[in-house]
């Protein structure tokens, strides 16, 4: 069976390590695999949920296509492209708000987060925002979904929203339930300063991530001021369990090698903190430093960047307005 892989990225700035092994590593990864359909978009519609920059944003739309160049997704097998210039997203999106419940929006642990304490002052966009995001994969009928831990809650939003639609308007299987495809052990890469919160684009401290624009010499001392507790490294999976900076870095060390969790325990076990991160910032700096160089490389070109985005939007456009043509037959309009 051909596999229908859609996924999103918002170009807010600040794209690090989290975003790379939770999102864009597996990207390329079912990109190289010819029997998937890939397509993957900037969701820039996302983005503005939350205040923008409007020079900034622009910028942050090509850095974002030049990251997932440069990390290695091919321009020719799939198609790459801005959400805000195909309108079939924001169309789908304010129909399936009329499918999607109030009820299940409330549960939504991300907008909770995002809006914080005062709630009252939140965007509507930050709110519907998972409708969106439905919109953006049931347009495709994508089958499957590679995200990081965080948008799970998403995804089963959107499966229901794709349930309620067919029901209701009694078109057996119009919409496709997506499967999503989050990488089991590395879905949430947490900051260096705290194990127990998440790698973030918007944590104030810039060394709480590895940017993947950051210079070797950053990337070292990043991961030398990360937070660690005071043992030795761990000696078994449990004791791993219980130290969230020690889970972290070795998580982190584990997915970037291809070296199974328990082998990495193994590796580091009962060595002290400073001789494990000189390894792990080898590894790290021998990873994202090519990208980090080929997105530099890539931003000269601004010509080549926005010409990629103009063909996916070419090819997105056609695809998904078909979709809405059926949408509106269906729904009567
Ligand atoms: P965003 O930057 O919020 O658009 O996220 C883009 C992709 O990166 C999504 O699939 C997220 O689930 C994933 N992601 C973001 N932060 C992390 C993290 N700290 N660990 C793992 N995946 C992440
Ligand atoms: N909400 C996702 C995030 O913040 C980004 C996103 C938007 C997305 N539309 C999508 C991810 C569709 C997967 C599929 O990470």
């Amino acid at each position: 069976m051909v596999k229908k892989i859609f996924s999103g990225v918002q170009p807010s700035g600040n794209l690090h390590l989290g975003n790379y092994l939770g999102a864009i590593k597996n990207f390329v990864e079912l990109n190289n695999d010819n029997d998937n359909k890939c397509i993957f978009c900037v969701v820039d519609l996302h983005a503005i949920t939350v205040k923008q920059n409007p020079k900034e944003l622009k910028d942050n739309i090509r850095e974002t296509v030049a990251t997932f160049v440069a990390s290695g997704i091919d321009v020719k097998k799939s198609i790459i492209f801005n959400q805000s210039k195909v309108p079939a997203h924001s169309e789908a999106a304010w129909i399936l708000s009329c499918v999607a419940r109030m009820g299940w929006l409330n549960r939504m642990t991300q907008f909770k987060e995002k809006a914080g304490k005062d709630k009252e002052k939140a965007s509507i966009g930050l709110y519907s925002y998972p409708i969106l995001m439905a919109a953006d994969i049931l347009l495709y009928d994508a089958t499957h979904v590679p995200v990081g831990d965080d948008q799970k809650q998403h995804l089963e939003l959107c499966r229901d929203i794709a349930q309620k639609f067919n029901k209701d308007y009694e078109v057996d299987d119009f919409f496709k339930t997506p499967e999503p495809l989050i990488k089991k052990e590395f879905s949430r890469i947490m900051s260096l300063k705290d194990g127990l919160k998440k790698m973030s684009k918007s944590e104030l401290s810039d060394n709480s991530r590895i940017n993947l624009t950051d210079e070797k010499d950053e990337i070292i001392s990043k991961i030398k001021k990360a937070k660690t507790d005071s043992l030795p490294l761990p000696t078994n999976k449990e004791e791993l369990e219980r130290r969230p900076e020690a889970k972290n870095l070795i998580g982190i060390y584990s997915s970037l090698t291809g070296i199974k969790l328990e082998k990495s325990i193994e590796k580091f076990s009962g060595k002290n903190f400073s001789e494990f991160k000189d390894e792990l910032s080898n590894e790290v700096v021998e990873k994202i430093s090519p990208i980090s160089n080929e997105i530099k490389k890539l931003l000269q070109n601004k010509d080549y960047l926005d010409e990629i985005v103009i063909n996916g939007c070419e090819k997105a456009n056609e695809i998904s307005s078909k979709k809405i043509t059926e949408i509106h037959k269906i729904v009567g309009f």
